[in-house]
């Protein structure tokens, strides 16, 4: 799609438009020649679609125009520290329904995948078993995770990397946040020989999703609550299995049934249980699935 050495197309009569009725067809016809039959197929429904709604709900010039702007301002408000395209599909539900119909064909027997969020960096630091991820002293109650990575036998997954990543107790990422040390709260540990890894953290707290930008004006147009319960990101990868982005909430937040993007599963409800030490503790088993690795790309650098 991005050959821009690629010639450009001779004139090819798709025909003219005569009235609301005849647009859709006429721009079906001027797309009916797209060489890549999956981008014809995706664009061919988009603008079945989009013009379905546009026909719905009728929109007048200033209302279009609105919502023109309210797309250019989502671009506009993206950058290194922030990705407002992928909170607004976060925000609409988008990316909650692509990553179901993903857990839908890719078939039963793993843990329930969610969202990637805007706030997953790549290269983050490589740990050792049981390091602190908490790199500043930025408050918050310790807390331990252990982990144990299986496969759909019950059969542990040994060499998994488990890429880890959370807000800090005052609810922001340490890209968002410059009080916060590079890569705070953020880290990559390998599970050992029985599929087990752990590490030392702080305790997450839910927190609101940016809304100093057009999104957050969304946001209380449509009176929502603009939380998302305490949890951590995993990203769980080795060759040989699938991919499993997905994130374990606490099941005592009192927002764990208000997730303003839609990420909590029953399954995703974890206990952060403490225990007779006193040491609030986190232990979840994953369940990866045989298939093909992918490393999704960084919605920010
Ligand atoms: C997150 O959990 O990091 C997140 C997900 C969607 C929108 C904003 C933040
Ligand atoms: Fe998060």
């Amino acid at each position: 799609m991005d050959d821009r050495s690629r010639p450009l197309s001779k004139p090819f009569p798709h025909g003219v438009v005569n009235d609301a009725a005849s647009v859709t067809e006429v721009v079906q016809r001027a797309m009916s020649r797209t060489p890549d039959p999956r981008l014809r197929e995706i664009m061919g429904s988009l603008v079945k679609h989009l013009h379905a709604f546009v026909r719905e709900s009728r929109p007048t010039p200033e209302e279009f125009e609105r919502g023109l702007d309210f797309l250019l301002r989502v671009g506009q408000a993206s950058g290194p520290q922030k990705n407002e395209v992928v909170l607004l599909s976060d925000l609409l539900g988008v990316s909650t329904l692509v990553v179901m119909l993903e857990k839908e064909r890719s078939g039963a027997g793993g843990t329930d995948p969610a969202l990637l969020g805007p706030f997953w960096r790549d290269n983050s630091p490589v740990c050792a078993p049981g390091e602190n991820i908490a790199r500043a002293d930025g408050g918050g109650e310790p807390l331990e995770v252990a982990g144990r990575v299986v496969d759909p036998r019950g059969n542990p997954i040994a060499g998994v990397t488990v890429d880890v990543w959370q807000a800090s107790p005052v609810g922001l990422y340490e890209n968002q946040d410059p009080e916060q040390p590079d890569h705070n709260l953020r880290g990559r540990f390998e599970t050992d020989g029985s599929g087990r890894f752990h590490l030392r953290t702080v305790r997450p707290r839910g927190y609101p999703v940016p809304t100093d930008g057009p999104c957050g004006e969304l946001l209380r147009a449509q009176d929502r609550y603009p939380y998302r319960p305490a949890h951590l990101h995993f990203m769980l990868s080795r060759a040989g299995y699938e991919t499993l982005v997905t994130q374990v909430f606490d099941n005592a937040d009192d927002a764990i049934e208000s997730d303003v993007v839609f990420g909590v599963t029953p399954a995703l409800s974890g206990e952060y249980r403490r225990g007779p030490d006193g040491m609030l503790r986190l232990e979840y088993e994953f369940v990866l699935k045989p298939g093909t690795r992918r490393i999704p790309r960084a919605p920010i650098p």
